[in-house]
């Protein structure tokens, strides 16, 4: 097979390119610099020019803030492109593989959203993500859609990250306890999606599944356990949603469903703490 991963130097693109795929496959792992995918012409040319069968689509404007101050650039990212890559796909009998977001639901659920729940995104970030899926749905092409949620890894900025950084600069930090979901190692992630491509009847399981690490907890409860397995003394203090005000909306709970993407691909998911330790040993090897 050959394989196109788009946004390749991001959190995910860069987990993949370490975990690799199969060696009969042959990868091309590509950023913005090697292939812009909102250039139609230039996904057009890549695809054909390389007989690609699989998309793997990385790349995505993920800053959430900031997309509630300029619309227009997730727009173009998370939609236009995608629309991009989806009607190439349809067009060359390509598969594609597209990550979406728990932001695509409002977050006011009390129990784990399933690939059924309906979607109300209450951001712009999650108004786009959600319009990519629409696109990728209209253009008929064959597409699997991996809607995750608190994506960290050793790569990229991620919340992980920062509060090891601020735990070196203070004390005592200020978490929000009043949001849950799941975090998810990327790592995890990129090795569902290798494990759902091996899979030979995977292009008649096409369709949406939600994948993150298994169990619940806060922002707080996250901040802590890296603290923890880290060996930070930082004290983390558990604040609400309203003393940390920020620019998009952040929904209250986010736990998402993974029955679907167990049974139909046999996908295994880690909990999120034997992930985050997992994740912490690689640190430490490096
Ligand atoms: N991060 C999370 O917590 C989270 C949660 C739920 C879902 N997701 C979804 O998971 C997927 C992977 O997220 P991630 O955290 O790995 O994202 P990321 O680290 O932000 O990586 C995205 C990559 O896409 C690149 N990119 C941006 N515009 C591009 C373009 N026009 N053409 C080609 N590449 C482009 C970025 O380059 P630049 O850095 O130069 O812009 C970056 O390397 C995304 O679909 C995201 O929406 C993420």
């Amino acid at each position: 097979m050959n394989i196109l991963v788009t946004g390749a130097g991001g959190q995910l693109g860069s987990e993949l390119r370490k975990i690799g795929f199969s060696p009969l496959d042959e990868v091309f792992f590509t950023d913005v610099a090697e292939l812009d995918i909102t250039d139609r012409k230039a996904v057009e040319n890549y695809v054909s020019r390389n007989e690609i069968d699989t998309i793997v689509n990385c790349a995505a404007y993920t800053a959430v803030d900031k997309a509630e101050e300029e619309p227009e650039k997730a727009e173009l990212v998370n939609v236009k492109a995608v629309e991009n890559l989806a009607e190439v796909a349809e067009k060359e009998g390509c598969l594609l593989v597209h990550v979406s977001t728990d932001y695509v639901f409002d977050g006011t659920a009390s129990e784990p959203y399933t690939e059924k729940s309906p979607v109300n995104p209450q951001t712009v970030y999650g108004r786009t993500k959600l319009a990519g899926e629409r696109a990728i749905r209209k253009s008929g092409c064959l597409a699997i859609i991996v809607r995750t949620a608190w994506l960290y890894s050793e790569f990229g900025g991620n919340f992980m990250k920062t509060m090891l950084r601020l735990a070196g600069e203070k004390g005592e930090l200020h978490v929000v306890c009043d949001q849950v979901g799941t975090p998810t190692y990327a790592a995890d992630l990129a090795a569902a999606i290798v494990h759902m491509l091996a899979d030979e009847s995977v292009a008649d399981k096409t369709g949406i599944y939600h994948f993150s690490n298994e169990g619940i907890c806060s922002w707080c409860d996250f901040a802590r356990e890296i603290m923890r397995l880290s060996g930070n003394k930082c004290t983390v203090n558990g604040i609400t949603t309203a003393e940390y005000p920020a620019k998009a909306h952040r929904p209250a709970y986010s736990v998402l469903d993974k029955t679907k993407i167990k049974q139909t691909f046999g996908v295994a998911v880690p909990e999120w703490r034997e992930a985050l330790e997992r994740m912490m040993r690689t640190r430490d090897e490096v």
